[in-house]
């Protein structure tokens, strides 16, 4: 009896794990197809790489996770130009492009923080609106530094791109929500 108890137990829990795994394979082949930037192995590794989307029952588990992550990576990259700009070792002309990225950043956290709280209270298009605006945040961010006199590194590209990618899943998947 009990050797049947675990059994079951044994096949919820690995059917459980397998249902997670297909609705993120599921959500992100939709995803990449909805959108020729979104990179279907990038959304499956991320996904996956991530323990609260890989726990996720429903696509709006999904969306949460997502969104979630997102605004852990604007979170650290503001962190990351404060950082730059109380170190002061930066070109002079980079200070502008670097606060405007410090506000960027900052304003794109709060809008998919409202995001989420969108989602959790089904409003999903009030969603995909935070998302979108935080979605303008990497890519402005980028301009500031190539449109000084003389252009100037960007030390957030590489991140940038993450983040582009990150947002633009969030949005792909909440636009999959009925
Ligand atoms: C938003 O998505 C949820 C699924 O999480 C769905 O139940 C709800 O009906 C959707 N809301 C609207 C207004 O479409």
């Amino acid at each position: 009896m009990k050797i049947l108890l675990c059994l079951v137990m044994f096949f919820l829990l690995v059917n459980g794990f397998a249902t997670a795994q297909n609705l993120i394979q599921d959500s992100c082949k939709k995803a990449a197809a909805s959108n020729p930037k979104i990179k279907l192995d990038f959304c499956i590794k991320t996904l996956e790489g991530n323990p609260q989307s890989k726990a996720a029952k429903s696509l709006a588990d999904l969306v949460m996770a997502s969104t979630k992550n997102a605004a852990t990576k604007t979170t650290s990259l503001k962190a990351m130009a404060d950082k730059i700009l109380k170190g002061k070792k930066f070109a002079k002309d980079s200070e502008m492009p670097l606060r405007d990225c410090l506000e960027l950043y900052t304003d794109a956290t709060a809008s998919l923080n409202e995001a989420m709280t969108s989602v959790k209270s089904r409003k999903n298009k009030t969603a995909k609106v935070g998302m979108s605006a935080a979605m303008d945040a990497p890519s402005t961010c980028e301009t500031g530094f190539k449109e000084r006199k003389t252009p100037q590194k960007s030390p957030f590209t590489k991140d940038n791109d993450v983040l582009t990618q990150t947002i633009s899943i969030c949005l792909a998947l909440t636009t999959m929500l009925k």
